[in-house]
């Protein structure tokens, strides 16, 4: 059953998601982190909720939905480097407690079924998600089996061209392939709230609250998960009935 929570703006869904992650700030849970534009607030949040009031994060453990492939970690724009520059690196979190798909190596695939089963041995408490304006979760782009584990895959066109803007401008420069955890993978987690704002991202919310659970639109299968918070701002929640 999906939840919808309504909220003015960005800065606002930032605060509501910060209340929905705190109960899940205490030592032993595990947390599934995301990357992009959306849960910077949240990170932020998270932050100075560690500084000012001592949360610690030394018994938490993490793991991230996603990394491009080929990607060098200490890229700028790897989600490696993402996630230590606004998160990791400014909480006590421990470098081996917080995991990071890795998109480098030989056998990506092998890798990517080790890291399965690094998370079916510590469940994911809560995940946090953004969503793809072509309604994809992690790097689950339309068309991927909702029971598939964490695997390398082909970005779509329309996410090459959304992320652009963090490579330059430049189309070239952005990876065409990415690790990610897979759908099936994220419908483990036993709670799961996800974030969309601005107007980019109203008819990927329509087609996954409203609309039928189908490939089409991967984060349609979350309304067949039992725990799911997804906070909407106005914008993002412009086209829902
Ligand atoms: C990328 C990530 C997703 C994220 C999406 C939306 O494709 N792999 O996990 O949800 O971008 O990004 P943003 O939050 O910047 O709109």
């Amino acid at each position: 059953m999906i939840k919808v929570i309504k909220v003015k703006d960005y800065e606002e869904a930032s605060d509501k998601a910060f209340e929905v992650m705190k109960p899940f700030l205490v030592p032993g849970k595990v947390l599934g982190l995301a990357t992009g534009s959306t849960p910077l607030g949240l990170y932020a949040r998270m932050v100075k909720d560690h500084e000012e009031n001592g949360t610690s994060y030394k018994d938490i453990c993490s793991f991230n939905l996603d990394e491009y492939a080929g990607l060098p970690i200490e890229h700028p724009e790897s989600y490696y480097s993402f996630m230590h520059r606004n998160l990791f690196d400014k909480i006590d979190i421990r470098e081996e407690n917080a995991h990071v798909p890795s998109g480098l190596g030989e056998d990506l695939e092998g890798q990517a079924k080790k890291y399965d089963a690094m998370i079916d041995a510590c469940p994911v408490d809560i995940q946090l998600l953004g969503i793809g304006s072509d309604g994809h979760i992690a790097f689950n782009e339309p068309g991927t089996p909702f029971d598939s584990g964490t695997h390398v895959t082909d970005l779509a066109e329309s996410t090459i061209k959304d992320n652009c803007r963090f490579f330059d401008n430049d189309i070239s420069k952005v990876p065409t392939q990415a690790v990610t955890q897979g759908i099936g993978t994220i419908m483990k987690a036993k709670n799961i709230l996800l974030i969309a704002t601005g107007a980019n991202k109203a008819q990927a919310v329509k087609d996954m609250i409203e609309g039928p659970v189908d490939v089409a639109c991967p984060a349609s299968i979350l309304q067949k998960h039992e725990n799911v918070t997804v906070i909407v701002d106005e914008a993002a929640a412009s086209l829902l009935k």
